[in-house]
C-alpha cells in the first residue's frame, strides 16, 4: 500500500495496496458535497445499493441525500449493533444483492459505523468474488480507526472478526457532520482508537485536550485527518499484517477478550471501551513506564469507567484469547508500541491480572 500524496487543502489522502490488492481507495475529508467530482464518477456505476443500520438510516442517509441529490439508490438496512456482524446478516444482504442483480458495474455504499462497514464490506468483496464499495462512515471510531486498512468481516460462534477478507473500497468520505447525532458513550468509544493511534505515532498529542469538547467541524476533521495518517502510514508499510501492523492491534488481544466476554452479558461495553481498558491492562503487563505511557493510563482511568470488568475471571479472558488471530504457536502475543513509536513490541503472556 501506497500515500499517493496529499493536496495542499489537506481534503484527500489516496492510499494504494501493492501487488497484493488491485484497488486504490482515496481518502476524502471535509463535506460529502465538497468532493462532487467524485460523486459524479460514482452516480454514474449502474444500480447502487446502501448499506446502513436502523440509526444510520434514520439519521445519517438523509444528509447523504441531502448532499448528493442526484444519488439514486436501493437500500438495506441491518439492526444496530454488534449482533448483527454476523454470517446470518450476510446472507440476507447477499440475497438482496441477488434479487436485484448487481454485478461488477453497480455500487455498494456502506453508511454507518464498524459494524455495517465491516459486515457490508465483507459482503460487497465476496458476493460474486468482488463488488466496487464506497464507506461513509458515520461513527468517530469508524472514521478514525476501521474505514482504513481493508479489514472486513464478521464474528463467528461470539469470537471477533472471526471470518473476513482484506478488501479497500474505491473511496472513504470522512464527513464530521454525521458526529452530531452521535450519542456520548460512542463519541467516547471511538476516541479510544484515536488514543492508540496517539500512541503508536502522535504521543505529544496524549493530553487531556484530545477530550475537550470540539466547537466546530474543523477541529473534528483535523483532528480525524492527524490519527488517520498515522494508521495510513503503517498499513503503508504492511497492508497484509505480517509485521509491523500488528502495532494497531496495541489494547485488542485483551480488549477483544474483555468486550467478547461481555457482549452477550447484561453489561456488554462498546469496542472502544473494551480497548481503552486493553490498552492500560496490557501496558501494565509489559510494563512500561515512560512518561507517555503514564500519561494514557491516567486519561483512559480518568474517561473509561473499569468496573465492567470486575466479575470477570482472568481465566475466561485467557480462553477467549486463545482463539486470538495474532497467536504464534501456543504463545499468546500482545501487540505494544515500543520505546520509539512505530516501533513493536512483541509480548507473550502466559497469566492475565489486573
Ligand atoms: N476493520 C477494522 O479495521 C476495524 C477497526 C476497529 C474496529 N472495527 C470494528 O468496528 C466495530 C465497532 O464500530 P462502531 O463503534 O462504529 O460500532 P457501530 O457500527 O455498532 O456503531 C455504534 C452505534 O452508533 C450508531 N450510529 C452510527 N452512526 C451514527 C450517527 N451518525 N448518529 C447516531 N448513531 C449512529 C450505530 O447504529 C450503533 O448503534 C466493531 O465490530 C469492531 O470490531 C473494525
Amino acid at each position: 500500500m501506497k500515500i499517493l500524496g496529499q493536496k495542499s487543502n489537506r481534503t484527500s489522502m489516496q492510499i494504494q495496496f501493492g501487488k497484493s490488492l488491485r484497488n486504490t481507495s482515496t481518502i476524502h475529508f471535509g463535506h460529502l458535497a465538497s468532493h462532487i467530482d467524485t460523486w459524479k464518477h460514482l452516480c454514474a456505476f449502474g444500480k447502487c445499493l446502501i448499506i446502513t443500520d436502523s440509526n444510520t438510516d434514520q439519521f445519517c442517509k438523509p444528509i447523504l441525500q441531502r448532499a448528493i441529490p442526484d444519488l439514486r439508490f436501493h437500500s438495506v438496512t441491518i439492526p444496530a449493533g454488534e449482533q448483527s456482524k454476523q454470517i446470518d446478516t450476510c446472507v440476507r444482504i447477499w440475497n438482496t444483492m441477488a434479487h436485484l442483480q448487481l454485478g461488477r458495474n453497480d455500487l455498494v455504499i456502506l453508511l454507518g459505523g464498524g459494524v455495517v462497514g465491516d459486515l457490508g464490506g465483507f459482503c460487497a468483496a465476496t458476493f460474486k468474488r468482488g463488488l466496487p464499495f464506497v464507506m461513509i462512515p458515520t461513527t468517530l471510531l469508524s472514521m478514525a480507526d476501521s474505514s482504513i486498512g481493508a479489514k472486513l468481516g464478521v464474528d463467528l460462534q461470539g469470537l471477533k472478526n472471526m471470518v473476513g477478507v482484506f478488501a479497500l473500497p474505491t473511496d472513504v468520505f470522512i464527513d464530521p457532520v454525521f458526529l452530531q447525532t452521535l450519542p456520548e458513550h460512542e463519541l467516547k468509544s471511538g476516541m479510544a482508537e484515536v488514543l492508540k493511534h496517539a500512541a503508536i505515532g502522535r504521543r505529544q498529542a496524549i493530553s487531556e485536550q484530545l477530550f475537550s469538547t470540539k466547537t466546530n467541524e474543523a477541529e473534528w476533521l483535523q483532528l480525524l485527518i492527524d490519527t488517520t495518517a498515522v494508521k495510513a502510514r503503517i498499513v503503508k508499510k504492511d497492508p497484509t499484517e505480517k509485521g509491523l501492523r500488528k502495532l494497531l492491534n496495541f489494547g485488542h488481544t485483551v480488549g477483544h477478550a474483555i468486550e467478547t466476554a461481555l457482549m452477550h452479558t447484561s453489561t456488554p461495553i462498546s469496542h472502544g471501551h473494551a480497548i481503552a481498558i486493553g490498552m492500560v491492562i496490557e501496558l501494565d503487563i509489559a510494563q512500561i513506564h515512560s512518561n507517555w505511557a503514564i500519561e494514557l493510563r491516567k486519561l483512559i482511568r480518568n474517561h473509561y469507567d473499569f468496573s465492567p470488568i470486575n466479575n470477570l475471571d482472568p481465566k475466561t479472558l485467557l480462553t477467549f484469547m486463545q482463539n486470538d488471530k495474532k497467536k504464534t504457536g501456543n504463545e499468546i502475543m500482545l501487540s505494544l508500541p515500543a520505546q520509539r513509536s512505530f516501533s513493536l513490541l512483541e509480548v507473550p503472556i502466559q497469566e492475565l491480572k489486573w
